[in-house]
């Protein structure tokens, strides 16, 4: 579950993306991580899914069980995600000159980790957040770094609300997807990118960061977790799919978007009041709209 993984601090620093992306246990790469034969074992025997009923509970109260995730934790799960500009320049362009405002949209920001640290550093973009957690939005608002001139949060479900009923059609230059598509069901993946799709520009990016095929966090998952092909479900009800690169590189070509960076970070948590080191894979990729 959300909180099982990642308030373990190493899962949670991991999960966060770690205050260190390039540190020297991280490499890039475009191979899977190696499975040893015993996590190869435990991924073949965990065959049974979820029943549909289930199923069908968790996809009707995917927005509830978000809403319920931070009314338990408020702002207190993740944290301020201060790498972005360093590892991806696009966020940075804003900085050359005047004129080079950056309009970006943060695609389920939650309680705004992603947002603040890049409003707190530029002065030169305005922000378009939104979250289908109501009270996700509402912590947004309340955030002291919050301004209307600069930043808009608004409640919407990625894959039903149509984005340019907010923001205007082919206006943005950049979309950060950062530990969101995860969470959608793999049937609905493809709505949340064609919304998005239709309010950059052409020309404009997708920054994308998640969970990667054979993440520690997929491996953990206890039988009777599983929903289908590297999708499981914790304990609180919110979900999480494992991206392989070809799987969100063909994602994105149906969406009309063309492949400019895709690649596994894989990098080794370790956590040393247990004496653990645990193996993290993410997936960190760019996607542009044709122009
Ligand atoms: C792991 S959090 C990541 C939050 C943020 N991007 C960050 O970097 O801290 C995933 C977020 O996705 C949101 N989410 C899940 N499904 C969504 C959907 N269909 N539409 C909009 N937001 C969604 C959840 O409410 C949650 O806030």
């Amino acid at each position: 579950m959300a909180e099982a993984e990642e308030s373990d601090p190493a899962a949670a620093a991991a999960a966060a993306a770690g205050s260190s992306p390039r540190s020297p246990r991280q490499c890039t790469g475009s191979s899977e991580r190696p499975l040893s034969e015993e996590e190869r074992e435990k991924l073949r025997s965990d065959r049974v899914l979820v029943s549909d009923f289930k199923q069908q509970k968790f996809e009707l109260e995917a927005q509830k069980n978000w809403d319920l995730f931070y009314k338990r934790n408020s702002t207190n799960f993740f944290k301020d995600r201060r790498w972005t500009t360093r590892e991806f320049d696009e966020l940075k362009a804003c900085r050359e000159f005047e004129a080079q405002k950056l309009v970006m949209l943060e695609a389920g920001c939650g309680v705004g980790n992603c947002i603040f640290p890049l409003l707190e550093e530029d002065l030169n973009i305005f922000i378009y957040a939104c979250d289908f957690s109501p009270r996700a939005v509402e912590f947004v608002k309340q955030n002291p770094l919050y301004c209307p001139e600069r930043c808009q949060a608004f409640q919407c479900d990625l894959t039903k609300d149509d984005l340019r009923a907010t923001v205007p059609e082919a206006s943005l230059d950049v979309a950060t997807l950062i530990f969101v598509l995860s969470a959608i069901h793999p049937d609905k993946m493809q709505q949340a990118l064609e919304n998005i799709y239709k309010v950059l520009k052409p020309g404009g990016i997708v920054l994308f960061r998640d969970y990667g095929l054979y993440d520690h966090a997929m491996l953990r998952f206890k039988s009777g977790s599983k929903l289908g092909e590297n999708f499981y479900v914790r304990q609180d009800g919110t979900r999480s799919f494992f991206f392989s690169k070809e799987y969100l590189a063909s994602l994105f070509h149906q969406g009309g978007f063309q492949t400019l960076v895709n690649e596994y970070v894989l990098r080794e948590t370790v956590n040393k009041k247990e004496g653990l080191c645990v193996p993290r894979v993410f997936l960190q990729s760019k996607f542009c709209k044709c122009e």
